[in-house]
């Protein structure tokens, strides 16, 4: 076996039916929306990869500098032979895990995006000899077929992505999440926490402007994918703290009231002027909150670890 796999669970055709899906769904809605995982295309994907680079950005290096001084625990608890991760993006930080887990031998990162894969994958088996890197293009948010790999499992969620689903789909993930490992398995999920709403504002509108072409980016793909004219400068990127819900939304907002065609969806689409089209929440989280869902989906929390400002947890959790 070539120590790199790429495996397509979702085939091109049900990529496709499922954005037209989602397009048809969410513009038809009142209010408008759309699902985050369609940001990621290659562009989106490097766009991300910058945003984990901007001052205002916080969460990925304050998860960064939990694995770092971490992972040794983290390996110690569960010395796991197959590390899964969901939303693996570039894998940037998975290393200091990989690095820890003296015993693992296959890493399967699992995505919708093929690029972030193929980056990803192809430099982790030639960093590290030894390590099968079996990668998945699928959606976390549909069933899931892993390879049959040799246990113990950690199953990695990091990046505060579980916070992209709302609390329903949240309760379906974790539960879908809790029947893909067995015992003596382990989740290891990472959390952005709740905390003073203007640092979190500006890690969703950065001063250079970067999260604001990644929001947009997703009306270029809805473009190239199903012949929709939006124009990204007609609209106005938008961030804002819901205190009720303590998450983040992330919308666009029409400048004018305008009429976007899809043709692919044989579509007509009118904005208001000042018309919002939700692209985005993030949740945050509290410790207790984190506990109760796992715990509601047959998951007990073992560890919760935070970086040294309290700003980001990862939590280590084991089957019931
Ligand atoms: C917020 S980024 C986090 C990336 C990386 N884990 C990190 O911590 O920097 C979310 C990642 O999840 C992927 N993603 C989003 N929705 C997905 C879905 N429904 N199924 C699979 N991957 C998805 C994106 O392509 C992206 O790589």
């Amino acid at each position: 076996m070539s120590p790199f796999h790429l495996t397509r669970i979702l085939p091109e055709d049900a990529m496709a039916a499922a954005l037209r899906a989602d397009v048809r769904g969410g513009l038809t809605a009142d209010p408008k929306t759309l699902p985050p995982k369609w940001f990621y295309d290659a562009h989106g994907s490097e766009l991300f990869e910058r945003i984990t680079a901007l001052p205002e950005y916080y969460p990925t290096r304050a998860e960064r500098e939990i694995l770092a001084d971490r992972s040794g625990e983290i390996a110690a608890a569960l010395p796991a032979r197959t590390l899964v991760e969901l939303g693996s993006g570039s894998s940037e930080k998975t290393r200091y895990l990989i690095d820890a887990l003296t015993s693992l031998r296959t890493y399967v990162p699992v995505d919708v995006s093929d690029s972030a894969l193929r980056q990803a994958g192809q430099a982790l088996v030639a960093e590290r000899p030894g390590l099968d890197v079996h990668a998945l293009i699928a959606d976390f948010t549909s069933d899931l077929t892993l390879p049959d790999t040799p246990g113990p499992r950690l199953l990695a969620f990091l990046g505060g992505t579980v916070g992209n689903l709302l609390p329903a789909e949240r309760a379906e993930f974790l539960a879908r999440v809790r029947a893909l490992l067995s015992p003596g398995d382990a989740l290891l999920l990472g959390t952005d926490l709740v905390k003073d709403e203007n640092v979190l504002v500006r890690a969703y509108d950065d001063a250079a402007g970067v999260t604001a072409r990644f929001n947009k980016n997703v009306l270029a793909v809805v473009n190239r994918e199903l012949g929709a004219d939006f124009e990204p400068e007609a609209f106005e990127h938008v961030a804002l703290w819901d205190p009720a819900e303590e998450w983040i939304e992330m919308r666009l907002r029409s400048r004018t009231a305008q009429t976007v065609k899809v043709p692919a969806l044989d579509l007509a689409v009118d904005f208001a002027a000042g018309e919002e089209l939700r692209t985005e929440v993030s949740a945050k989280f509290r410790e207790e909150r984190v506990a109760a869902e796992l715990a509601a989906a047959g998951l007990d929390l073992a560890h919760w670890w935070t970086d040294r400002q309290t700003r980001f947890a990862l939590s280590l959790s084991t089957v019931r």
